[in-house]
């Protein structure tokens, strides 16, 4: 496959039709220059989701990296790596069981008044197989509502809840957590149901896992409407998967996907480092 010829610094390869591609040919160990980060930051803008591969990221290096993004957002759940303001580690062991971190779609911090606009994951160890990111493109679910659903849309806002987002961090034994983590239970915050993107201009649905009901109607009420938004932003065709290799530095659109990791690599060990930037 050709590389997408709109870019001439970084040789970028689409995923889907929906959303994400690879990106070679950069080393982000040695900072890239201010050319070479308008593509990187073009490619997201255009992909929404970019993996770019074969990096050699100390997590130092990685926080200088991403630092050049934009400024760190809130985490108000996670603590930090030690000597590392922003940077969170996640670890899978080969033993471990149960929900591994960020199983089923959701997107990051819905539940803050202003949810990162980039998330950023850099894989260290990976498993053999299995153990992908998958991604579902908020825009194409705009795209897909039938014009009278769009309409009675536009303008609607939805109640976004942190209640229950403790519960199941706490429940990953290495996670580092913040000592004050229970807090998010009792945040709330309101955002409207089609937002636009700030760069491209582009509309997107606004919903996630945390999304408890719309304005002006009962929880009750919402619930059969949010179901139906979930599962139209998650069908297939607006998805794209990422498969890891060590050294991969994913990155996305926070509000304008929705993503899960994949719990299928029993006996494997998987580690990556994350963090966020502010949103708009
Ligand atoms: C996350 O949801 O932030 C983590 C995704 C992953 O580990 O694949």
């Amino acid at each position: 496959m050709k590389p997408d010829a709109r870019f001439s610094r970084i040789d970028v390869f689409p995923i889907t039709g929906a959303l994400g591609a690879d990106v070679k040919g950069v080393d982000l160990s040695t900072g890239p220059d201010e050319a070479t980060l308008a593509e990187l930051r073009r490619a997201l803008d255009t992909y929404h989701v970019i993996a770019i591969r074969d990096q050699t990221l100390t997590p130092q290096a990685y926080q200088r990296v991403a630092a050049r993004f934009g400024a760190f957002s809130a985490n108000p759940v996670h603590a930090s790596m030690p000597g590392l303001d922003h940077i969170i580690h996640f670890v899978r062991e080969p033993d471990d069981t149960g929900k591994v971190i960020g199983e089923d779609w959701h997107m990051d911090l819905a539940w803050l008044p202003r949810p990162p606009g980039i998330t950023m994951l850099y894989g260290e160890v990976v498993p053999p197989v299995g153990g992908d990111t998958c991604f579902a493109s908020l825009a194409m679910a705009y795209r897909a509502l039938s014009p009278r659903l769009r309409e009675l849309l536009h303008g609607q806002t939805a109640v976004h809840s942190g209640k229950g987002v403790f519960a199941i961090n706490a429940m990953q034994s290495r996670l580092a957590l913040r000592t004050d983590a229970a807090n998010a239970e009792e945040t709330e915050v309101v955002h409207p149901l089609v937002c636009v993107h700030p760069v491209t201009g582009e509309r997107y649905l606004f919903v996630s896992s945390v999304m408890r009901s719309l304005m002006g109607l009962s929880e009750d009420e919402s619930r059969p409407l949010i179901q139906y938004l979930l599962a139209l932003a998650t069908r297939p065709e607006f998805q794209c998967r990422i498969r890891w290799t060590a050294g991969t530095l994913t990155m996305w659109d926070n509000p304008c996907v929705l993503h899960t990791a994949i719990n299928d690599y029993p006996g494997h060990r998987r580690v990556t480092y994350r963090t966020t930037i502010e949103g708009w």
